[in-house]
Parts: structure tokens; C-alpha cells; sequence
């Protein structure tokens, strides 16, 4: 029975870490910049919390100037705008992050929108957005999740996707959408499916590079899969087994991995495949938007 390599996220984000944290080092030095990041965090989401836990910790464990905002689940739509204009004005923070979901009574877009362009390290301003959509990736902020997902993508199959059909099942602002503007300019040929995909295991079979994005624990299959195909798992989902005649909760993808494995030419596991990836590519973003502070002074 052959097996899938294991795109270890993890390990790639470790290495990424090291280089990351030698050149914010080189930027104070030169520079006398810090790269700084601002993350916000509104109500008490558990998993939001680990989020932002984990974004803090990576961002101090780099070097960088890190702060989070822990706001009340009450918080009004005026109070975060304006915690968001004073961090536009901090010129010590160079990234934004705003936490999502927000609480129902909040404003996503508007919230989004609120953060200068050149803070937006979530990349999720209509002007970033944009830029990606007409194919300046490079001049940009990416998404961290959908930038995570074609470094990993790259070191299985290079990064010119001629020839190759790519399909994204999920079709999010977050990661769908930006994901499919990324494979195409890496010139794959795309297809988005969502819930009212018809036939979406077909179009499934036919994709070199399957990237599952909808929330749906292992709801992949392992006969949804072209054999040799690069399957990327961005899904993070919390659900209770039954151990030993014990519930425990533990976290899985939206691919059933252990039929996925054997179809597969590589796969991401969860945890450790694009979680440590997309807070990666966070610092990333940061680091870039602190040199360029650095390069306008
Ligand atoms: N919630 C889930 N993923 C993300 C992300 O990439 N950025 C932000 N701000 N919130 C998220």
C-alpha cells in the first residue's frame, strides 16, 4: 500500500521562523525599526483564543514588537473603529489583525475596510484584495492561509502550475477566492466548488491539486482523489470521539485523511500541516510592512 509524503507545515514554518528572525534582527540594526503586531481580539471564541495566543507568542518568539487588544464581547462598532484608527497612527505597528468572526453585532466589512492598506497583513482591504485579484501577488498582502498553502504546494510541484488543474472546494474571502487567484497566477487551470456544486466529487477526481476549505470535518474522501494528486487540508475542525469508551475532542481536516493517504501523491496533516503555515506567513506580511516603513522614513 503506498502512502502519501507528509507536507509538514510545522517543520517548513520552523525554518521559516529562523530566517525570519535573522532579518528582523538585520532591519533593527540597520534600521532601528521593529517590526510591530497589533492583533485584536473581540468576545471570548475559544478557538479565536488559541488563534491569537498562537500569533502573539510566534510574533514575540521572532523578535517582534507584539500587542494584542483583548476587547469585550460588548465592545460597540465606534470603540473597536477607534482603537483601529489609533493603531493606523501607531507608528510602532506596522501589522493589524483583526480576529474573525467578530461578534453578530459588529460590522465585519466595515471593521476590515477601517485598517490602512499598508497594516493590512490579513490582506483583506478591497485595495490589497484587488491588487491580488489582478495578478500583483507580489505587490501585495497575500492571505496568510492561501499564501501558506502555495509555499507548500511549491515544494511538491514547483512553482509554475502549467498544465495542471487545481480545484478549491470552498469559496470564502478568506481563503477560496484568494486561493484561486494565487494557482491562477501560478498558471493552474482553477475551479471553485461550493455547496452548490453539482457533482463536486467528479470535479474533485479531476484536479491535480485538490485544496478543501469548507469546514466540514473529513468530509473529503479518499475515492474523491486523483491518485498522485496534491492534496492541501485547510480545514481545522473540533469534534468529540469516542476512546476507549472515553469522549475526547481532538482537531481534524475536512479530508479523511486515513483514506486520503493512500490515494494521495502528498498531503497536509491536522494539526501541523497549514495551521503553522498560515501564522508564518502572518510574520511574513509583518516583516515585509516594517521594511517598507523603514525604506519610507
Ligand atoms: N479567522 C480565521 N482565519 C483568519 C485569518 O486569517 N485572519 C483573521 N483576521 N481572522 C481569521
Amino acid at each position: 500500500m503506498t502512502s502519501a509524503v507528509l507536507m509538514d507545515g510545522k517543520a517548513k514554518a520552523a525554518q521559516l521562523a529562523a530566517v525570519i528572525t535573522a532579518d528582523a534582527a538585520a532591519l533593527y540594526s540597520s534600521s532601528g525599526v521593529r517590526p510591530g503586531l497589533a492583533v485584536v481580539i473581540v468576545g471570548e471564541d475559544p478557538a479565536s483564543q488559541v488563534y491569537v495566543r498562537n500569533k502573539k507568542r510566534t510574533a514575540e518568539s521572532c523578535g517582534f514588537h507584539s500587542v494584542q487588544h483583548t476587547l469585550a464581547a460588548e465592545t460597540s462598532q465606534q470603540e473597536l473603529l477607534r482603537l483601529i484608527e489609533s493603531l493606523n497612527n501607531d507608528t510602532g505597528i506596522h501589522g493589524i489583525l483583526v480576529q474573525l468572526p467578530l461578534p453578530k453585532h459588529l460590522d465585519e466589512l466595515a471593521v476590515t475596510q477601517s485598517i490602512v492598506p499598508e497594516k493590512d497583513v490579513d490582506g483583506f482591504h478591497f485595495q490589497n484584495i484587488g491588487k491580488l485579484a489582478a495578478g500583483h501577488a507580489a505587490d501585495t498582502f497575500v492571505p496568510c492561509t492561501p499564501a501558506g498553502c502555495m509555499r507548500l504546494i511549491a515544494d511538491q510541484l514547483g512553482s509554475d502550475l502549467s498544465g495542471l488543474n487545481a480545484a478549491i472546494i470552498g469559496r470564502s474571502n478568506i481563503v477560496g477566492k484568494p486561493m484561486a487567484s494565487l494557482l491562477l497566477q501560478a498558471n493552474a487551470t482553477v475551479t471553485i466548488c461550493h455547496s452548490r456544486t453539482r457533482d463536486l466529487p467528479g470535479i474533485a477526481r479531476r484536479a491535480d491539486i485538490l485544496v478543501a476549505a469548507i469546514g466540514r470535518p473529513n468530509m473529503v474522501q479518499g475515492d474523491w482523489i486523483k491518485p498522485g494528486a496534491v492534496v492541501v487540508d485547510v480545514g481545522i475542525n473540533r469534534i468529540d470521539v469516542d476512546v476507549d469508551g472515553e469522549r475526547k475532542s481532538m482537531l481534524t481536516g475536512d479530508v479523511d485523511f486515513a483514506s486520503a493517504v493512500r490515494v494521495a501523491k502528498a498531503i497536509t496533516p491536522v494539526p501541523g500541516g497549514v495551521g503553522p503555515m498560515t501564522i508564518m506567513m502572518l510574520m511574513s506580511n509583518t516583516l515585509t510592512s516594517a521594511r517598507l516603513a523603514a525604506s519610507r522614513r
